[in-house]
Formats: C-alpha cells, sequence, structure tokens
C-alpha cells in the first residue's frame, strides 16, 4: 500500500521531468517510465506499423527509481558477511542487491526486504543451477543479472512467476539448453533478454519469436547451426516483435520454413516488419534453397533494411558476396554422383529456372550415360561428345520429358 501512495506521488512530478507513467498491455510492470519523445516519433521506429510507442518505450523507458531525484528511492545493498548491514536512507522503497566476484553457487533464498527488491546484480560467481523458486521471494523484481556464471540450462518455470522482469542478462554463461516457451510467458515485461556468448547449438522458435514486443534479444557469439520447433507451434501469425541479434553463430542453411512453423510469404513479412535479424558472422552457404528468400527479401529491402549483413561464404565463388546481390541464376545446389549425376558430368539443381541441368558436355563420351538424377525438368547437355544417332533416338524414347543438347 506505502509503495503504491509513493509511487503515485513521484509519478505525478517526474512527469515534467519528460517522462510519462508507461501503463500499457505490452508489460505487467507499471514501474516504467517512458520519455514524451516516443509519443512524437515517426522516423527512426516508423516502420513498425501501428506499434510505434511500444516499440520506442520498449527500447527507451526506464525504471523510476532510475530517474532525476528519485534515484535515492533505491538502496544498493552489498551483500557481505552478514546481510543487512548496509545503510540505507529512510527514502528507500526499492533494493538492489549486489554480490559479484565471489564464489557463490546459488542464491540465497531469504533476504532482508526481499520483497522490494528491484534489482539483483550477480555477475562473475559461480551459479550452476537456477530454479523459479531462487526467485519467489522477489516479486517485483526488474532487473537480474547473472551473467559470467555458470549456468548450463534454463527451463520455462525459472522466470515464469517473474512478471516486472524487464531485463535479463545471462551472457557469458555455458547455456546449452533452453526450453521452449521460456520467455514468452505472459503476464510478462522482459524487454531486454541477453544470451550472448553461451554455446547454444540449437535455439526454438518460441524463443526467438516470443509473441510480445520487446527491446533486444542477444543470442550472438552462440554455436547456432538450427531453430528447433520442439512443440509444433504453428508461428506465421506471431505477434510482436523486436530486434534480434544472431550475429557469429553458425547458421549456413536457411531452415525449412514449414518444419519451424512458417510460411514462406509469413517469415519474410515477420522479419522485415517485427522481428529484425542480425545475421552476419554466420557461414552462410549461398545454395538453391536460398533461391525463393532472395527475392522476397529484395522486395522488403525496397523498404527495410533486411538482410544487409547476409554474406555468403560458400561456395567459394560466391565469397564475400551479399546474399541480396547474388543473381538468382547462382542459387544452384549441386548433384553428386551418389545422385546419380552421370561421370565427369556436372549436374545441379538451379530453382530460378525451374531446372536440374546435367551437363555432360565434352565429356568424351561414346554412350548415353545409362541414369540420371531422378528429378523433373531435366536439362541433359550432352554436346561435343562421340554419341552415336542410335543411342541418341533410343533416349528420346525413354526420357520424353525432359531437354537435350546433343
Ligand atoms: C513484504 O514483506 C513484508 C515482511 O516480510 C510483509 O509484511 C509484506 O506484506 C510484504 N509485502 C508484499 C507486497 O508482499
Ligand atoms: C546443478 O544441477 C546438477 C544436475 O542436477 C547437479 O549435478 C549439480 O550438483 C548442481 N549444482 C549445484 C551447485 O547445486
Ligand atoms: C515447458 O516446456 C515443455 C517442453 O519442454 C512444454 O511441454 C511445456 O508446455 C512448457 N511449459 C510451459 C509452462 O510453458
Ligand atoms: C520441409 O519439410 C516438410 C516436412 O517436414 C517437407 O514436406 C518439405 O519437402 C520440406 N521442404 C523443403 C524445401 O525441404
Ligand atoms: C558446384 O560445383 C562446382 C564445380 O564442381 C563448384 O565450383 C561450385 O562451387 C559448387 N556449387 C555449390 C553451390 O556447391
Ligand atoms: C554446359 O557447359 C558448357 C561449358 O562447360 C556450356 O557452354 C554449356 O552452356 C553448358 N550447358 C548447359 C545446359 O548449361
Amino acid at each position: 500500500m506505502q509503495i503504491c501512495i509513493l509511487l503515485v506521488l513521484m509519478i505525478s512530478e517526474t512527469l515534467n521531468a519528460g517522462y510519462f507513467r508507461w501503463i500499457t498491455k505490452a508489460v505487467a510492470t507499471q514501474n516504467l517510465m517512458c520519455p514524451l519523445s516516443c509519443k512524437a516519433i515517426t522516423g527512426l521506429y516508423g516502420h513498425f506499423g501501428g506499434a510505434t510507442e511500444i516499440k520506442c518505450c520498449a527500447s527507451r523507458s526506464r525504471p523510476i527509481w532510475s530517474i532525476g531525484k528519485f534515484t535515492s528511492s533505491i538502496c544498493e545493498l552489498n551483500l557481505k558477511n552478514s546481510v543487512g548491514t548496509n545503510h540505507c536512507s529512510k527514502n528507500t522503497i526499492f533494493y538492489k542487491i549486489r554480490y559479484t566476484h565471489k564464489y557463490v553457487t546459488s542464491i540465497p533464498k531469504r533476504l532482508l526486504h526481499s520483497n522490494q527488491t528491484v534489482e539483483i546484480d550477480f555477475n562473475s560467481n559461480e551459479i550452476e543451477n537456477i530454479t523459479g523458486s531462487d526467485f519467489e521471494c522477489f516479486p517485483f523484481l526488474d532487473t537480474l543479472d547473472l551473467s559470467n556464471n555458470k549456468i548450463a540450462n534454463l527451463e520455462n518455470t525459472t522466470f515464469f512467476k517473474l512478471k516486472n522482469l524487464r531485463k535479463l542478462d545471462l551472457s557469458y554463461n555455458v547455456i546449452q539448453y533452453i526450453e521452449p516457451i521460456t520467455f514468452s510467458y505472459r503476464p510478462g515485461s522482459l524487454l531486454f533478454i541477453n544470451l550472448r556468448a553461451n554455446i547454444l547449438i540449437s535455439v526454438d522458435v518460441t524463443n526467438v519469436f516470443v509473441g510480445y514486443w520487446f527491446s533486444k534479444l542477444y543470442l550472438d557469439y552462440n554455436q547456432i547451426s538450427k531453430f528447433t520447433n520442439q512443440l509444433h507451434w504453428k508461428m506465421e501469425h506471431v505477434t510482436g516483435g523486436g530486434d534480434i541479434f544472431m550475429s557469429h553463430n553458425k547458421m549456413s542453411h536457411l531452415p525449412n520454413m514449414s518444419d519451424i512453423g512458417f510460411t514462406r510469404d509469413s517469415i519474410v513479412k515477420i522479419i522485415s516488419f517485427k522481428y529484425s535479424f542480425r545475421l552476419g558472422g554466420n557461414p552462410w552457404f549461398c545454395d538453391c534453397k536460398f533461391s525463393w528468400f532472395v527475392p522476397l527479401l529484395k522486395f522488403a529491402r525496397k523498404n527495410f533494411d533486411v538482410g544487409g549483413q547476409m554474406v555468403c561464404k560458400y561456395p567459394i565463388s560466391l565469397r564475400g558476396k551479399l546474399a541480396v546481390n547474388v543473381p538468382e541464376d547462382l542459387f544452384v545446389c549441386n548433384i553428386s554422383v551418389k545422385q546419380k549425376c552421370p561421370l565427369s558430368c556436372n549436374c545441379f539443381e538451379q530453382p530460378s529456372r525451374k531446372r536440374v541441368v546435367v551437363n555432360c558436355s565434352r565429356s568424351k563420351k561414346y554412350k548415353i550415360p545409362s541414369a540420371f538424377p531422378q528429378q523433373a525438368n531435366l536439362d541433359i547437355d550432352l554436346s561435343h561428345n562421340l554419341i552415336t544417332i542410335l543411342e541418341i533416338q533410343s533416349i528420346f524414347k525413354s526420357h520424353g520429358c525432359d531437354r537435350f543438347i546433343i
């Protein structure tokens, strides 16, 4: 009760300081102050059609205790040997608990003033496991810094009661697995999620396309090579959005969109208008699977900066080129001898021309190869060989639908 009354007093005064209280369906916390300038923004955030204020406040709002003279309402407790020996002024409403560069392996369960604790900074310790019960006593937690610890797994019950949690820093841990729907719980307030420099090799779509507006999700400097959709969710109508940092991972191939719950059209709309991705520093293999994606991406780029860091690493012939600048005909997938490409021929799938080329030109053949790739629309080039007319007649009978150059 006391907290509420004080808040109202503080907030009416803060209005003059260029902020307004950000009460919104977008987040559960009522402690955030958003700069008045967010009300007038058109340019920078303007392309987030309809959500400009949310997008702007998601990034730029600050908790009341970090603004102007209200900074005296928060007291920082540096835990030492005995808890609660720090001196806090009588203006104190909120607490920040700080305990860093020690060797603690878990979060202390009960701390003085725990239900008024809004920030916890436990960076650089030895914490291995976190569960929901670790945070039971901190219902008003806004900021949780557990960077530089030893956390390996995240469960979807760990944070879901922290409906005011806005800023979560788990960077520089050893996280290798995150259960689906770990961050997308509602009511909730997550706007900043930092998972940079962990050891994730995959990430579930529900932990990336979280379904609400947020500011930033850092997944860069992991080992991510694929998205999963463990719960087989349909994602094509996912709402919300934010900036996702996925550079310096191991993404080489585009995921199969239907496997991760999207359609080809829906994914391009979502990554152009809502969820923006930074994808530089990944070893992109610009093969035939890019063929449908790049034209849609080019279209989206007329208005939005998407795909700006998607640089091909393979094939060697395209190394260093921006995927959106590669001519569509060059997005091919080679077909190996194992997949029935005749020996000393060059076979590849070329979706831009809806064909599969089997190029046996100048391969010194006397006979028509006995097998061809088992695909439709073969373009077979047998020119400059030593093949007889009789041979040629027989092949036309068996391959009526394919095109030949002889
Ligand atoms: C906070 O904790 C104190 C003492 O532990 C208790 O009296 C008070 O009711 C709690 N407030 C809330 C909002 O939970
Ligand atoms: C963390 O959990 C693992 C597996 O449950 C356990 O082996 C380990 O001892 C726990 N670590 C700590 C510090 O409690
Ligand atoms: C947590 O993830 C599991 C799959 O690992 C899923 O079955 C369950 O529904 C999720 N729970 C919540 C509360 O989201
Ligand atoms: C994607 O996966 C679905 C089934 O999971 C499959 O039917 C489809 O052929 C795949 N698409 C591509 C382009 O591989
Ligand atoms: C396909 O094979 C050719 C010749 O072997 C090679 O130059 C090219 O880089 C390969 N392209 C792809 C996409 O694998
Ligand atoms: C096959 O390769 C030769 C050169 O190696 C080229 O001139 C010819 O156009 C190619 N044929 C097809 C169908 O691409």
